[in-house]
């Protein structure tokens, strides 16, 4: 029986896919500061910004760690002029740091075993979304981490990759901290594109089409660098590639971030 952990499989995403690999035969570990109700899943319970929590949930695993899944994480929406410097430093803490404390605990264990890093990054990481400024800036930042890493690691057999979700139904929508939402200077802006944002989640994919494709990249004898969920999604972030820098941020601008000039 192979081991994974995931982060933050108290909901979401990673409920999911715990939920669905413990279908598939593995033995599956979740760390989150809430206690997840799923049966399928063993809780440890960490919250990923505390280095020492980490390495105390890792601790107490007593198999061989075949995967970790990077999946703990946060949105932050409203203007970078107005995101108050402490929920910056928070979507950073959980985004990124907490994704590099889990790596550097995991990495002795997954030596060993040759095994597999996930890192759940978004289509927003690949695209600049205006009034979710924070959240692509970390989501970006995870994705060279990921590749980066993957370099690193490659000798020692352990392969790392980035899993690009588009919108998923999930408590992400919920759980966004928003600040100021209009006013005399972005007007409606913020608003209009945060409800679109919403919308748009809320119509998204189920979590298990996520845990579907990091499931078949666990199998994967040679995974991909990085993987992007979703036919759709999948498209556009191939056209991206083919686009002008200036036509893209065009269109980012008129789905995001006008209409109340
Ligand atoms: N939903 C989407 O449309 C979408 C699209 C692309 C990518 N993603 C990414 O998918 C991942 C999962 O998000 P989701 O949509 O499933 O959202 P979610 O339902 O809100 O789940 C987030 C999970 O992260 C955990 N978490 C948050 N802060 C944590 C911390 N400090 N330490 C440990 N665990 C923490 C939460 O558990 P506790 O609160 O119990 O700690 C929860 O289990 C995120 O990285 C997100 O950026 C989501």
């Amino acid at each position: 029986m192979k081991t994974v952990v995931i982060t933050g499989a108290s909901s979401g995403i990673g409920l999911a896919t715990g939920e669905y690999l413990a279908r598939k035969g593995y033995k599956v570990y979740g760390l989150s500061r809430r206690k997840g109700e799923s049966e399928l899943i063993t809780y440890l319970p960490c919250d990923v910004t505390e280095r020492r929590q980490v390495e105390e949930a890792f601790a107490m695993i007593p198999e061989d760690i075949d995967a970790v899944i990077n999946n703990a994480g946060i949105g932050v929406g409203g203007s970078i002029e107005y995101t108050p410097i402490e929920d910056v430093q928070q979507i950073i803490d959980v985004n990124l740091l907490g994704v590099v404390n889990v790596v550097q605990v995991a990495l002795p264990y997954l030596r060993k075993t040759k095994g597999r890093i996930i890192n759940i990054g978004s289509v927003a990481g690949d695209m600049a979304i205006p009034f979710q400024a924070f959240y692509s800036l970390t989501k970006a930042g995870l994705g060279i981490f990921s590749e980066a890493l993957n370099i690193e690691t490659r000798p020692f057999g352990v392969r790392s990759v980035l899993v690009l979700p588009g919108d998923t139904q999930t408590s992400f929508t919920a759980n966004r901290k928003k600040g100021i939402l209009e006013d005399g200077i972005y007007g409606k802006r913020i608003r209009k594109s945060l409800e679109k944002m919403e919308r748009d989640e809320m119509r998204g994919m189920p979590p298990t089409a996520v845990a579907k494709v990091i499931h078949k990249v666990l199998k994967k004898k040679n995974p991909p660098i990085r993987i992007t969920v979703g036919f759709g999604y999948k498209v556009l972030v191939f056209l991206k590639r083919l686009v002008p820098y200036r036509f893209l941020n065009h269109v980012l601008y008129k789905l995001y971030g006008g209409g109340d000039e």
